[in-house]
């Protein structure tokens, strides 16, 4: 008696998303079972003087105000839950996505829904269903969403990779696809490593679906972004000097940097690094680089893995998938180019900081400061963040269309913090 048992949504437990989003759920469940238990306790208990005399009537009187308490009490649950429930739809932004709606494919629908660990509840861990991970924007391109997830389970997947980067560009990361068999591509001619680090592809061994060249030339003939300008090319190209020949002050040779490592770097993350040339000469030095990158104009993730090195397919609006003060040292160059609103840029920051151990470098190569205020906005950020200074250089270069462009390079200590 007087004991009230609350149900969230589906009778179910969550352990997903942002803890600190279910921790307020958690206080709201604790304070309405608290609230209403104290309601309960008060119906049933407080009470004046025994009255024989008018027993009749007072046990009357007793029941109806209990059960006036008592549905009190009920609706206070009932509005508790219907917040609950709201809450729970804000957290799990998936659930914005309607899975009634009956343009949504059947395997979305699979995927999303929870099911229940088979043997009930994880001990270890408290979880009692698994609960699939997917972008929280993707709702808001289900058309796109939905041609995405239109495949036939256990048949090849559909060749759409310019579709699913572009979702992943619009925040639906990571994607829900999962069940169909991507095309195998024979990787002829490939080295093995060292050798594979400089060595020449043939086209045949890459994707090219939905990439305007259709070969590695005409890909060198481009300039696909800042840090791509015929970064394909390994042989005969500007590729080869990166990172060991300066062209001028703002670019930092990879012995220098290892050098103000103190022989501590071992292992690093390059941001936006084009056909991996950092990670290659990383390599020589025998230090582990990941590459963060996507198929933006270029097969770049497979061209990273075809010499040998570690690609990760993944935009940076992504939270980096590394545990804390793992890195000896991040790498970015224009890759940190985000433009718009300065939290992004701290964000990113932010989530370098935390992969980075105290002590580890990051340096900043050739970030193009588009105007005073921006390199102001970086000065600001980066220093916030207490770090070392071990290099800093402003230089300016005239660009293409004949106007000057302030660059800023930087290599960078984490402190210890306490
Ligand atoms: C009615 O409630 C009072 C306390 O509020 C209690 O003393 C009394 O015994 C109750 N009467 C009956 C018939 O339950
Ligand atoms: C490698 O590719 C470059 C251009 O991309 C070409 O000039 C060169 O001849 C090729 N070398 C070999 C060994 O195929
Ligand atoms: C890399 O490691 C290999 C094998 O341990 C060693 O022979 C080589 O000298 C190392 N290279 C550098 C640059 O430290």
């Amino acid at each position: 008696m007087g004991s009230v048992s609350l149900k969230i949504g589906d009778g179910t437990a969550r352990f997903n998303r942002a803890t600190l989003c279910s921790s307020a759920v958690n206080l709201l469940m604790l304070f309405s079972i608290i609230t209403t238990n104290l309601f309960a306790l008060y119906a049933f208990t407080s009470s004046p003087e025994p009255e024989h005399h008018s027993f009749h009537l007072s046990h009357q009187k007793n029941i109806s105000l209990i059960s006036e308490q008592v549905s009190l009490i009920l609706r206070e649950i009932d509005a508790s839950q219907k917040k609950l429930t709201q809450m729970e739809k804000d957290l799990l932004g998936y659930e914005s996505i309607d899975l009634s709606d009956p343009s949504i494919p059947t395997e979305l629908k699979n995927f999303l829904q929870h099911h229940q660990l088979p043997l009930g509840k994880d001990s270890r861990t408290g979880i009692t269903e698994m609960v699939a991970s997917v972008g929280h924007s993707c709702g808001k391109s289900l058309d796109l969403m939905a041609q995405f997830m239109k495949y036939k389970v256990n048949g090849p997947c559909p060749e759409d990779w310019s579709l699913g980067q572009r979702l992943i560009l619009q925040g639906c990361e990571p994607l829900p696809r999962r069940r169909c068999f991507a095309k195998s591509i024979p990787k002829v001619g490939l080295l093995p490593y060292p050798n594979s680090l400089w060595k020449n592809f043939s086209d045949s061994i890459f994707s090219w679906s939905g990439i305007g060249c259709k070969n590695l030339a005409c890909l060198n003939s481009k300039k696909l972004n800042r840090d791509c300008a015929g970064c394909f090319d390994l042989v005969n190209g500007y590729e080869k000097g990166k990172f060991v020949k300066g062209r001028g002050k703002n670019d930092f040779l990879i012995e220098d940097v290892l050098a103000l490592g103190s022989g501590g770097t071992r292992i690093g993350f390059d941001i936006g690094g084009g056909s991996g040339t950092f990670a290659a000469r990383m390599a020589e030095k025998n230090v582990t680089v990941v590459t963060a990158t996507l198929n933006v104009d270029a097969p770049f993730s497979e061209f990273i893995a075809a010499r040998g090195l570690f690609p990760i397919y993944l935009s940076i609006n992504h939270r980096f998938p590394f545990y804390d003060n793992g890195f000896d040292l991040v790498h970015a160059a224009n890759g940190l180019d985000i433009s718009g609103r300065q939290e992004k840029l701290e964000f990113l920051m932010f989530d370098i900081d935390r992969i980075l151990r105290a002590g580890g470098l990051f340096w900043l190569d050739n970030f193009l400061c588009t105007s005073d205020e921006k390199k102001k906005v970086l000065t600001r950020l980066i220093e916030q963040f207490g770090y070392k200074k071990l290099k800093w250089v402003v230089g300016e270069r005239i660009n293409g269309g004949g106007n000057s462009e302030v660059y800023l390079s930087a290599v960078l200590q984490k402190p210890v913090r306490v």
